[in-house]
């Protein structure tokens, strides 16, 4: 898809598929509640093209309901697409998100190959979010997760124009467009690689893959394997890889802001960790072979932050960032660890030496990697941490597909991370961290055990996290039920997600000074 963005007349564009909100204006409740519906423009030609049909009352401008109408008269356009945002009061940029989504998949399989967007002019839309939302919306759905398919390479949208009108603030409008066309295609990147088969994508192809991302985008990278994590004592990291053949990948890019010196820097070194699995069988813990193919997104934590940090290469933050990603492939072998085997955690200075963890199940072996990548991300001197992780199916029981679970030792921090929410559209749910929790994670035999019990699970991998990131101010985010989509939904296919992409990329925003 290429996009484009124009500031002229509605009725004179040329297009396939001229795509207009609509929304639900009604306010009064009970027994004088009618709908009201309006149409997101000022443009008389369209209006007057869409009343015949509008008339009719069987387009009630509902979230994400559509409305076609053929060679609309008085328009340029072949076609006029009405999409719904519901209610009118409660739209946010997300509905525009949403709702351009929808159009965009409404084209795909008609093969229609152009579309363009009437930005809304309601005073409920600002500019800035609007612009960015319309061509995020358009981006996220025209990608479908067919990289092996054949048949299904020709049916993208190829040209997608967001149409603003002349008395528009054109400063917010594109600083809002370019941010959008930067955000998508980071998740979309995210996407693609959590996409990716297992035998596809090994830890060290994500290695690779991160190399060339962090190159193209302006970030320094570095790629280490078996050899690094021996030196750095990474004992919890490395157990997990020693069952596969595959060595382990241990990625680290850094974002440094214009005119950064190490010297004089007194700003906040943001630590974005990840989860990288590119495959969990749950080693000799193995998991059931229902659905075990899906565990190729078990990288979906490491996805998200480096599709993050390839926007924050582009949309540069004044703040310094490092992403620490940890890959493995846990896997079942002669060589791979065993339950009941004890395993030492990278030790994080002299005074710090490694916790030791005895692994009760092979299976958890998310927070293994994660603890010595948090350690690490300390020692390079992060201030503030956060990691994301496909960590629990116990996050998955408790808020579906819904939410992704948040975690954190400090309010500050995860307030910034709700206020980014607000942007990203993404929904993430916080859950409690507590003693009672560390009690269940303790060990008769070594510091910690890798699991907690029956109860609680998505708590239990959350606190043994917080123990190593210590006093750090911390934000762990299980996304294990948002990083793929097992449903289709009205603006994106099914499949892979690139969910966090967008919040994280907020909240590292949030702490520019
Ligand atoms: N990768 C899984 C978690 C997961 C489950 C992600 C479902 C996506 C969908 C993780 O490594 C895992 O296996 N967790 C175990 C932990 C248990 C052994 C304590 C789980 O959730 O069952
Ligand atoms: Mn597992
Ligand atoms: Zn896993």
């Amino acid at each position: 898809m290429k996009t484009h963005l124009v500031f002229a007349n509605l009725a004179g564009i040329e297009t396939d598929l001229l795509i207009v909100a609509a929304a639900d204006a009604q306010t009064a409740k009970g027994a004088d509640a009618k709908p009201e519906l309006v149409l997101l423009t000022s443009d008389a030609t369209v209006k007057a093209a869409a009343a015949t049909v509008l008339a009719l009352g069987e387009f009630k401008a509902g979230a994400n309901e559509t409305l076609l109408i053929h060679t609309p008269a008085g328009l340029a356009a072949k076609r006029l697409l009405l999409v719904g945002v519901g209610k009118l009061a409660k739209a946010t940029p997300h509905s525009i998100r949403a709702a351009v989504g929808t159009a965009i998949r409404f084209a795909k399989p008609r093969a229609i190959r152009a579309a363009a967007f009437a930005l809304p002019n309601a005073a409920e839309f600002a500019a800035k979010s609007s612009a960015r939302a319309a061509v995020e919306g358009a981006m996220l759905a025209d990608y479908d997760p067919d990289t092996y398919r054949s048949d299904r390479k020709d049916l993208s949208v190829y040209d997608f124009t967001v149409v603003a009108t002349a008395d528009v603030d054109a400063a917010a409008v594109n600083l809002g467009y370019a941010e959008g066309v930067i955000v998508a295609e980071s998740q979309n990147f995210a996407r693609e690689l959590v996409n990716e088969p297992g035998n596809k994508l090994t830890p060290t192809i994500l290695g690779q893959r991160a190399a060339a991302i962090a190159a193209a985008n302006g970030l320094k990278s570095e790629v280490y394997s078996t050899e690094k994590l021996h030196e750095l004592k990474m004992g919890s990291f490395w157990a997990v890889s020693q069952g596969s053949e595959e060595p382990p990948a241990l990625i680290v890019l850094t974002y440094e802001p214009e005119g950064y010196d190490p010297a004089t820097y007194t700003g906040p070194v943001l630590g974005l960790v990840g989860k990288g699995i590119t495959f969990d069988t749950g080693g000799i813990s193995i998991k059931p072979s229902e659905k075990m193919e899906l565990m190729k997104y078990d990288m979906g934590g490491s996805a998200a932050m480096l599709g993050a940090m390839a926007a924050i290469g582009r949309i540069k933050p004044k703040v310094k960032v490092i992403s620490v990603v940890c890959s493995a492939e846990n896997m079942p072998d002669g060589k791979a660890q065993k339950p009941g085997d004890v395993q030492t955690a990278m030790p994080f200075s002299a005074d710090e030496p490694g916790k030791t963890i005895e692994v009760i199940n092979t299976d958890a072996e998310g927070r293994m990697v994660l603890a010595d990548g948090l350690t690490y991300a300390r020692q390079l001197g992060c201030t503030h941490l956060i990691d994301a992780a496909t960590l629990t199916g116990a996050c998955v029981v408790a808020l579906g597909p819904v939410s992704a679970g948040g975690f954190s030792n400090n309010d500050e921090s995860y307030e910034k991370l709700i206020k980014a929410l607000e942007i990203s559209g993404e929904k993430i749910w916080r859950l409690p961290l507590g003693d009672e929790y560390l009690e269940q994670i303790k060990s008769d035999i070594a510091d910690l055990k890798n699991t907690g019990g029956r109860w609680g699970g998505a708590s239990t991998a959350a606190q043994f996290l917080q123990v190593f990131a210590g006093d750090t101010p911390w934000i762990h985010l299980d996304i294990a039920g948002m990083a793929w989509y097992e449903d289709t939904k009205p603006f994106i296919a099914k499949g892979p997600s690139g969910f966090g992409v967008r919040s994280i990329l907020e909240w590292v925003r949030s702490y520019e000074r």
